[in-house]
């Protein structure tokens, strides 16, 4: 069995999961979303601090396991660099106290493998990973060879929704909130900017069309003046516009792409709006489309659990001495994850 850990962000969670069969034979994640929903968004030290309550408690949950264990899993990066340090040190600990290997995990790499969880693998597949910190597409090859086709320019799709929300004053997180809202509103009351629509540039950017909502927001008299009309029609508007540049540069990609496997990740892959569109597109296509069971769009260990089973057995080990976080490299087109 492989202990995992995921404290990148505002989630605290651990994962046992199975060697053998890659059955997740436990996973508990305590979410830290109403701690910060006061804030608009993620607090950093607070969040540390919360991990450091948290991952000990579920930890001890896991008692029953630690002796069958033959490696402990943690994120090391990409995250917030004050929080994965919280399950590195975890990690680290275990690692040297039971004497068994210490596996890196890349955050990313883990939510491709969310696709494979209690799974065998398919690949080749596209996949598109929409988060809280990413929007990208990923050509999955092998498990050591994923090349990024497209990334955002500037902000991610989760958290695009996150700052609409934030703007109108509607909470935080702010996707599974837009999306809710939007279902009373009129999607083609506003005409927002679809991102890069004249452009024949393969990549996505967020951070116009947030500011033509935040620009409508202001017109309408601010936040606290708007109606809950208002509210839902601009989070319909915002959605199909976000809609129609995820689907618009996916086009682009498809018609170079032999792979007949598709598939959306991440925490903003519970849109379920976004969802419909893709099923459209892959029926376009001909593409298999695959998605991930909601419990484990956002962060979870199981993920980081799946990919370590694959690590573990091609003995792709980190010396618990020397582990870093290495959080902000950049990933641009061409990247090799
Ligand atoms: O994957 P995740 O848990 O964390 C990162 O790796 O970043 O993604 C969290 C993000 C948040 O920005 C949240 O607002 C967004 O996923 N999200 C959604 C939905 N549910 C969560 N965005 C759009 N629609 C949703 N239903
Ligand atoms: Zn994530």
């Amino acid at each position: 069995m492989i202990l995992s850990i995921e404290s990148s962000c505002d989630d605290s969670s651990i994962a046992i999961t199975s060697i053998k069969t890659n059955k997740l034979l436990f996973h508990k994640k305590i979410s830290q979303e109403l701690k910060h929903a006061s804030y608009g968004g993620v607090v950093p030290e607070l969040a540390s601090r919360l991990h450091a309550i948290d991952l000990p408690n579920i930890l001890e949950d896991t008692k029953p396991y630690i002796k069958n264990l033959k490696a402990v899993a943690v994120t090391n990066q990409p995250g917030l660099g004050v929080t994965l340090l919280e399950g590195i040190t975890m990690a680290k600990t275990i690692s040297i106290v039971q004497d068994i290997p210490l596996i890196a995990v890349n955050h990313l790499k883990g939510h491709i493998y969310s696709l494979f969880i209690e799974k065998r693998e398919i690949m080749p597949i596209l996949v598109l990973l929409i988060s809280g910190g990413h929007t990208q597409i990923i050509e999955v090859n092998s498990f050591d060879n994923m090349k990024i086709l497209a990334t955002s320019l500037d902000d991610s799709v989760g958290e695009s929704f996150d700052k609409v929300a934030k703007m109108m004053g509607l909470g935080y997180p702010g996707g599974p909130i837009v999306e809710k809202l939007a279902k009373e509103g009129d999607e083609n009351r506003f005409n927002f900017p679809v991102p890069l629509k004249e452009s024949n540039k393969i990549a996505f950017s967020l951070s116009g069309l947030k500011n033509a909502v935040r620009l409508k927001i202001e017109e309408l008299g601010g936040a606290s003046k708007i109606k809950r009309r208002d509210k839902a029609d601009i989070s319909a508007s915002f959605q199909k516009s976000i809609k129609l540049h995820l689907i618009q540069k996916s086009k682009k990609i498809f018609k170079n792409s032999d792979i007949k496997d598709f598939a959306i990740v991440g925490g903003a892959s519970a849109n379920l709006y976004i969802r419909k569109a893709y099923r459209r597109l892959c029926r376009e296509f001909n593409k298999n489309l695959h998605t991930v069971p909601l419990e484990f769009c956002s962060d979870n260990a199981g993920m980081i659990g799946r990919y370590a089973v694959e690590a573990y057995k091609r003995e792709i080990f980190t010396n618990p001495y020397e582990i870093d976080i290495i959080s902000n490299r950049k990933l641009t087109a061409g990247t090799l994850l």
